[in-house]
């Protein structure tokens, strides 16, 4: 009995590090993960991206019964309504970016769906089990800069977050002057949209919806935005502020 317990105990610990290969060498090459591509390399559609951790790898900021619902059914929603109305908008071989740069040509269905898709992967990369980081380097310099101080950076990033009326998300962009602006959009729109005023290259996103934090936080947006910041991958903002100051 022991025996068998222990053979499946390695089986499933084998089966979970092979999800995590899979994972990382989808993150190596971010864009990948949103698409499938033909045997001559060109995209033939959209793929669901993994998740980069355990459901309960978030908490306690975030739950896992909140991780696994916005995941699994939100998220997942976008991703399979994407690849309706993709189909029927002959846009299966367009990046997300492309479609972004004139989604205001597209059916209403484009525009959540694609956003939806999107926005949320970045939401889920640019979070990590806490560790109580602080962004560094030249990233750390630039918000120095623009905003003052990293508290003073947060407060802003905060307030955005707080203050958008409905649902929506608060965001750190790079803009075309490679100046750090901190916006926010409505529903799934983003700040790559051609629909939005201030656009930019995201780096740092937070979902305002009330799926993302209802379960734990009922009608408190403001503790679950405080919460966020023992979670955010500055890692990850910081690696695409540099591929965003690189463009
Ligand atoms: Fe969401």
């Amino acid at each position: 009995m022991k025996k068998s317990i222990a053979i499946f105990g390695f089986a499933a610990l084998m089966f979970s590090a092979a999800i995590q290969v899979s994972y990382a060498q989808k993150a190596g090459t971010k864009t990948q993960a949103f698409y499938t591509y033909g045997a001559d390399g060109k995209r033939t559609g959209f793929a669901f991206p993994a998740l980069p951790y355990a459901y309960n790898a978030l908490q306690p900021a975030i739950d896992s019964l909140t991780v696994s619902i916005h995941y699994d059914k939100h998220h997942r929603g976008y991703f399979t309504k994407l690849v309706v109305a993709a189909k029927e908008n002959n846009l299966e071989g367009k990046s997300l970016e492309e479609i972004f740069a004139s989604v205001s040509k597209y059916p209403e269905a484009v525009r959540n769906n694609a956003g939806g898709l999107y926005n949320h992967t970045l939401y889920w990369e640019n979070m990590a089990p806490p560790k109580g980081s602080k962004p560094s380097g030249k990233l750390a310099e630039a918000i120095n800069k623009r905003f003052g101080s990293y508290d003073k950076f947060r407060e802003q990033f905060g307030n955005a977050a707080k203050t958008k009326f409905g649902s929506g998300w608060a965001w750190l962009i790079l803009d075309k002057n490679k100046e750090l602006q901190v916006t926010s959009t409505s529903n799934q729109d983003n700040p790559l949209m051609d629909v939005v005023d201030q656009k930019g290259a995201p780096l740092l996103a937070l979902d305002v919806w009330e799926h993302a934090y209802y379960l734990k936080y009922q009608n408190k947006r403001a503790d679950y935005v405080e919460a966020f910041w023992t979670i955010v991958n500055w890692d990850e903002v910081a690696r695409r502020y540099a591929e965003a100051l690189g463009k």
